[in-house]
């Protein structure tokens, strides 16, 4: 049975885990068609599903003021008192007798440089449809590796509650030969998120209805540096902005009617607010209108 909080036991096995404590943000989705290349229409910005639409090129990455700054990966979070090492191989953990709303669980893997990291390794473990994980066996525990594009799809359930946490999924994401990542997904709109004292709003997925069934996308940034073949030369942070303004950035203040960038396509500010993670342009209608 479960304890009532299985976030803030220590870290089982001193696993290599990234430390990286600093205050970023995330930049869900949008990487997918940055780390490929793919201009994105604005009429698909905000999309849920966008990452699930972006073909791979295979063809020179393309790197962008969203994802040149090589200081935002994702962050660690406790690995809890449930892990157990030797999870099956395999991309589904469901099967036709599963117990549980489906949820489909899939992004990319990315580099400093946000480029895609092909065979990087995911191990996920989460807790059934009432809450409890399986100590015994290997119920809801599966890793799988991303393909040459980084991208990975995980079938599974929307996993329960159990005292003193929100919902949340586990896992642990390694790029070949790197230091592992242990961290936890979230869903939006969760009650308890307000609660969770290790919530992380980082970390929250993109999730839709799909039918009967869920849709989460969350893409992760891994603190590994990476080299890319630039034609313009090596990259720097005086990259050239588009045009319409300073590219939107959390934490700063914007006021109704200032004109911002975000992923190569302009906003204009409608009422002034402080920018935190979560609130892309195109993520808040309510603060933004594309220009
Ligand atoms: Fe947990």
């Amino acid at each position: 049975m479960d304890t009532p909080m299985d976030g803030d036991r220590p870290v089982e096995g001193a696993l290599q885990d990234e430390n990286d404590s600093r205050h970023i943000s995330r930049r869900p989705v949008l990487r997918a068609a940055i780390a490929a290349g793919v201009a994105v229409p604005a009429a698909l910005m905000g999309v849920p599903a966008l990452a699930r639409t972006i073909p791979s090129t295979g063809g020179t990455l393309e790197l962008t003021p969203e994802c040149d700054d090589g200081d935002d990966p994702t962050p660690p979070q406790t690995e809890g008192p449930y892990f157990k090492p030797n999870s099956p191989l395999r991309t589904s953990l469901v099967d036709a007798g599963t117990v549980g709303t489906r949820l489909t669980v899939s992004g990319y893997v990315f580099g400093l440089a946000c480029a895609p990291i092909a065979n990087a390794l995911l191990d996920f473990w989460q807790c059934d449809n009432n809450g409890v994980y399986d100590n015994t066996g290997f119920k809801f525990r599966g890793h799988q590796f991303t393909g040459a594009d980084g991208k990975f799809t995980l079938q599974t359930i929307v996993p329960g509650l159990y005292p003193g946490r929100t919902r949340h999924i586990h896992v642990k994401v390694q790029a070949p030969g790197r230091p592992i990542l242990t961290t936890q997904l979230y869903f939006p709109n969760e009650p308890r998120n307000n609660t969770d004292t290790i919530f992380d709003p980082r970390l929250l997925m993109t999730v839709r209805n799909v039918g009967t069934g869920r849709e989460g996308l969350y893409d992760f940034v891994l603190n590994v540096p990476q080299t890319t073949t630039q034609p313009t030369g090596p990259t720097t942070t005086t990259t050239t902005k588009p045009p319409g303004g300073t590219t939107w950035t959390v934490g700063t203040t914007y006021t109704t009617g200032t004109s911002v960038t975000y992923a190569g396509a302009g906003y204009v500010c409608l009422q002034t607010h402080t920018a935190q993670p979560g609130w892309e342009p195109p993520n808040t209608p309510a603060l933004w209108r594309a220009a």
